[in-house]
C-alpha cells in the first residue's frame, strides 16, 4: 500500500481542487479586476487527459475527493467530457463543482449523466442592481434558472456560496437565508479572502461569521450548531432551531482552519499548489509533458505536501498576499 499524503503537521490530504480554466463570465469585484484581464493560453491549460492523469496518480496517493473550479469551470468546451472521464477514476469517491451558476441551466443534466455528484453555486445576492454591481453582469436572472435547472437535474445537498463582506452582506444575508430555506439548499458565507484582484480588501471589510450568525438569529430565528455530515469540511455548520435550513460559515480569516486542511490544488495551467496563500507551485505541467513516468509526479506532490505550512497567516499580518487572484487559483 502507498503511503498516502501526509505532511509534517500530521496533515492527511484527501481533497484535490482542480481549476479547468482561469476564464469566467464576469468579474466579481473579490476576485478579477473589472477590465484589462489576460487569460492563459490554450496551450498554457492542461488537457482533459492530462489532468485525468494527474488524478490518477493523486488517487492512488488518497485523494479521495475532486473539485472542479475555475475561473467558472463551465466556460471549458466540453466540461462533461472532463467530468465523465474522472468519474470513472478509481479511488475518486467524490467528484464536486463550483459555479457561478450562469450556464447551469444548458448543463446540469449533462453533467448528472456525466457523473457529477455535487454542485456549489456561488450567489452574493438575489438584488439585481446588487448582483450587476458585484459582478458588473446582469445575469442573476440566469443564475436562478442554474439553480432551478440543477434542482431538477437531480442534484440534492447544493450549495449555496456566498462571500461575506462587511458594508454588503449584512444586508443580503437575511433574503439569502429565506431563499435557501425555502427551496431546501445548504447556504454558506465565507469571509473575504485577500484574493482581490483590485486590492479593495482589508481586514476591515471581513464580515466575521458570528455577525452573520447574529443578524440571522435576530430576522429569522435561533440557529443550532450542527456537527458536520463532512467532519473535514470547513465550514461550521448551522441549522434552523424550527428544523428547516442549513447555514454554514467559513471563516477563513477569524478563525482559520489550517490544522484541519487536507487539500491540494491544481491550477488550470497545471501548477501545484499546497495553499490558497502558497508562494510556492510544483510544475506538474513540466512532468506531464515531459514524459516522465508516474513516479515522478508522485515524487512532485509529495514535494508539495512535504513543504506545507501550518497556517496562512491572514489574519495575524505574517501572510504575504500570493500573486495570482482567485479566479487564478481556483476557488
Ligand atoms: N475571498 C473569498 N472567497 C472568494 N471567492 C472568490 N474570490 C474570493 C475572495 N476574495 C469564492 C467565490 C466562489 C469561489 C469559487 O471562490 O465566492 O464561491
Ligand atoms: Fe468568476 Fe468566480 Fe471570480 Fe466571480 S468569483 S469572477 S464568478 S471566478
Amino acid at each position: 500500500m502507498t503511503l498516502p499524503l501526509i505532511d509534517d503537521h500530521q496533515r492527511v490530504h484527501t481533497d484535490l481542487r482542480v481549476s479547468v480554466t482561469d476564464r469566467c463570465n464576469v468579474r466579481c469585484f473579490y476576485c478579477m479586476p473589472e477590465k484589462g484581464m489576460t487569460f492563459r493560453s490554450h496551450d498554457e491549460i492542461l488537457r482533459f487527459e492530462e489532468i485525468e492523469r494527474f488524478v490518477r496518480v493523486v488517487a492512488r496517493l488518497g485523494i479521495r475527493k475532486v473539485r472542479l473550479t475555475g475561473g467558472e469551470p463551465l466556460v471549458r468546451k466540453n466540461i462533461c467530457r472532463l467530468v465523465r472521464m474522472l468519474s470513472a477514476v478509481p479511488g475518486i469517491e467524490d467528484l464536486a463543482l463550483t459555479t457561478n451558476g450562469i450556464l447551469l441551466a444548458g448543463h446540469a443534466a449533462d453533467l448528472k449523466a456525466a457523473g457529477l455528484h455535487r454542485l456549489n453555486i456561488s450567489l452574493d445576492t438575489l438584488d439585481r442592481e446588487k448582483f450587476i454591481e458585484i459582478t458588473r453582469r446582469d445575469e442573476l436572472p440566469r443564475v436562478l434558472e442554474g439553480i432551478a435547472a440543477a434542482q431538477e437535474a437531480g442534484f440534492r445537498r447544493i450549495k449555496l456560496n456566498a462571500l461575506a463582506i462587511a458594508g454588503l452582506t449584512e444586508k443580503e444575508a437575511v433574503p439569502l437565508a429565506r431563499f435557501a430555506r425555502r427551496h431546501d439548499l445548504e447556504l454558506r458565507f465565507i469571509e473575504f479572502m485577500p484574493l482581490d484582484a483590485d486590492r479593495r480588501w482589508a481586514n476591515g471589510r471581513v464580515l466575521p461569521g458570528r455577525k452573520i450568525l447574529d443578524i440571522l438569529t435576530r430576522e429569522i430565528g435561533p440557529l443550532q450548531r450542527v456537527s458536520p455530515s463532512d467532519q473535514q469540511a470547513p465550514a461550521a455548520q448551522y441549522r434552523f432551531a424550527d428544523g428547516s435550513g442549513r447555514i454554514g460559515l467559513i471563516n477563513t480569516v477569524t478563525q482559520h482552519f489550517c490544522g484541519q486542511c487536507n487539500r491540494l490544488r491544481l491550477t488550470a495551467e497545471g501548477q501545484v499548489r499546497n495553499c490558497l496563500f502558497s508562494t510556492r507551485e510544483w510544475d506538474a505541467r513540466a512532468v506531464l509533458r515531459g514524459g516522465a513516468d508516474d513516479d515522478a509526479l508522485t515524487s512532485l506532490v509529495r514535494a508539495a505536501v512535504g513543504e506545507k505550512k501550518l497556517g496562512h497567516g491572514s489574519d495575524n499580518g505574517e501572510f504575504a498576499r500570493p500573486k495570482r487572484t482567485m479566479h487564478q487559483i481556483g476557488g
